[in-house]
């Protein structure tokens, strides 16, 4: 459940209060706003915004037949952008086609310039900021703290498989982490060397830590289990993500070290292909 409420849209600028467009707006988008709210020609009680409402993430929590075939609930538009293909089948590749879709099914007689002007709104609604890991270790390690979350019920309760499955979910991901502090061997990084291997061995006590919960909980010694659990959480409240602030200059989260380490990764992967 944590995990899931976890999940949200990606910000878009160009999205302003009550699902209105804001910022810098083109006229097209500015036109294709408007029709979006236009009643329908034929069914003045329809409207593209009546069902997908902007001031509520653009759904309208009903399902409608829209001629695809049955009933289906409206899906948002927030993000939409990156989820082609369209409808529940995947029958549309692109906006285009919806709004060809909605055109006939719905006679709206819409112009060329119309369309054009309702796949640009659709477009900008759509839109969203990339989540690129520029905000270092922060943001896994507030997601391994979700997860660790469902720790904090099963170990009580000596639920042995929940407690293997978070334990196996959230050693992967340390293990992941652990890979942004590059090891001494990595000559594609200088400096820091310390650093790194204070985080590197952090980030192991954590996995090693888990290991042991699990252990406990498997062999039913859940006092033991809920000591390692307080030890986990003290070095994830602070020693942990000290260590790894530290070491983040020299981490892959820097962008000058990310680029030079795949660089350096691209010449060993062609030398080889070349050498065979
Ligand atoms: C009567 C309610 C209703 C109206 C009016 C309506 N839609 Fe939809 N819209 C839906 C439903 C339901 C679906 C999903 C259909 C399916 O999956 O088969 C949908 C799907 C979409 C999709 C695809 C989203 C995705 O992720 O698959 C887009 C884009 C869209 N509509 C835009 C529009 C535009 C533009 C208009 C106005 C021309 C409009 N809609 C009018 C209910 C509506």
């Amino acid at each position: 459940m944590a995990y899931i409420h976890d999940i949200d849209f990606l910000p878009n600028p160009s999205l302003g209060p009550a699902g209105r467009l804001a910022g810098k707006i083109s006229d097209a988008e500015r036109r294709g706003e408007a029709l979006f709210a236009k009643p329908f020609p034929h069914d003045p009680s329809l409207s593209c915004a009546g069902c997908h409402v902007p001031s509520s993430g653009f759904v309208d929590h009903q399902q409608h037949d829209v001629g695809s075939g049955g009933l289906f609930k409206t899906p948002t538009l927030r993000n939409a952008d990156f989820n082609a293909p369209y409808f529940h089948d995947g029958r549309f590749d692109n906006y285009n086609q919806v709004v060809d879709h909605f055109d006939r099914t719905f006679q709206l007689d819409l112009s060329a310039q119309d369309k054009d002007d309702l796949v640009a709104y659709l477009t900008a609604v759509g839109d969203g900021v990339q989540p690129y890991e520029r905000d270092g270790a922060g943001a896994t390690l507030k997601e391994i703290n979700d997860f660790s979350t469902v720790l904090a019920t099963a170990i009580p309760a000596g639920d042995k498989d929940i407690v293997a499955l978070a334990v196996d979910t959230i050693g992967r991901e340390l293990r992941e982490l652990t890979e942004q502090y590059p090891d001494r061997k990595n000559t594609s990084v200088s400096g820091g060397e310390q650093q790194r291997v204070l985080a590197r061995n952090g980030l192991k006590e954590l996995v090693l830590t888990l290991r042991r919960i699990e252990m406990a909980v498997a062999a039913g010694r859940n006092a033991d289990a809920a000591t390692e659990f307080r030890n986990y959480r003290n070095l994830m409240a602070a020693a942990v993500p000290a260590l790894l602030a530290s070491a983040e200059p020299w981490s892959l989260f820097n962008q000058g070290v990310h680029d030079q380490h795949y660089a350096a990764l691209r010449q060993v992967m062609r030398s080889k292909h070349l050498s065979h």
